[in-house]
């Protein structure tokens, strides 16, 4: 797969414009002001709104939704992702490909972006890949309340933050990661941590992918608030496609 196979349906490509470059895609997505916090979230659903197949994301998505994907994670400071999806996703070390790398230190950033974990429980294997491999330390981001003992044992491989008392606050979670220079944040979700973020309204930019799938209903939607929430209006920044996938780009209407 190279960018050559994605084109712009909106807003409308310049006259004589084709495929998409990976130049243009970065254009398309780079934040034009670093120094600003910002959090985007990056998700794939089906038409009929399923965040899920099969209790996974693997056959929803393709080869333009994965160069995507790893374009969200080269242009991002940290990844934030809940400690669902690592554990049913099976999360390998947040470790960027070597063209990725190249263009980071051109653009002056350290190689790979920060992973950052965010789990009440902390059940989450500090052996496993995405600790044990990681190429920069992780970060997981917890609460006052979690469990003492696998806060210890999270300890030897990631900085495990407080981000709350009983819950991952989403404003103490973005206020961390701000003091600690990660301004560009981006979330991989799942549908629970995006919903908090939607919730509690600060999640600037998402970046849907709608995947020509009909999953009949037994998956998750995108985001999944624990309360009924107030609309939250998005404008549309951009519409791509690739085949029969559209790539689409919202910012939150402010
Ligand atoms: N379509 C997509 O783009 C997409 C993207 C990502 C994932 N998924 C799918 O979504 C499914 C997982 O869904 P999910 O909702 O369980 O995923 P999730 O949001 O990644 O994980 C939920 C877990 O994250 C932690 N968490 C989230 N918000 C928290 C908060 N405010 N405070 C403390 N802990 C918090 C909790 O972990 P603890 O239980 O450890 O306390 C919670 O159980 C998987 O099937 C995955 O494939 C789809």
């Amino acid at each position: 797969m190279t960018a050559a196979a994605i084109s712009q349906l909106h807003p409308a490509p310049p006259v004589g414009g084709g495929t998409l470059t990976m130049d243009d895609l970065v254009d398309l997505h780079r934040p034009h002001d670093r120094t600003t916090p910002r959090v985007r979230a990056n998700v794939v659903a089906s038409v009929d709104g399923s965040a899920t197949a099969a209790g996974r994301t693997r056959d929803l998505g393709g080869p333009a939704d994965l160069l995507v994907f790893d374009l969200l994670r080269q242009l991002s400071d940290v990844v934030v992702v809940g400690a669902g999806t690592v554990r049913d996703e099976g999360y390998g070390p947040m470790r960027l490909g070597g063209e990725a790398v190249a263009w980071r230190r051109e653009a002056g950033l350290p190689d790979h972006p920060v992973v950052a974990v965010v789990s009440g429980r902390l059940e989450l294997d500090p052996t496993s890949d995405v600790f044990a491999d990681a190429p920069v330390r992780p970060l997981v981001l917890t609460h006052d309340e979690a469990p003492h003992a696998a806060r210890s044992r999270l300890d030897e491989v990631a900085d495990v933050v407080s981000c709350g008392r009983d819950r991952v606050d989403p404003r103490l979670l973005v206020q961390a990661l701000v003091e600690r220079g990660l301004s560009q944040i981006h979330t991989e979700g799942g549908p629970a941590l995006l919903g908090d973020l939607v919730a509690a309204d600060v999640v600037d930019e998402l970046c849907l992918t709608v995947s020509p799938n009909l999953e009949g209903g037994a998956g998750p939607r995108i985001v999944a608030a624990r309360e009924a929430m107030a609309l939250r209006g998005l404008a549309l920044d951009h519409v791509l496609l690739s085949g029969d996938m559209l790539l689409t780009k919202w910012s939150r209407r402010r």
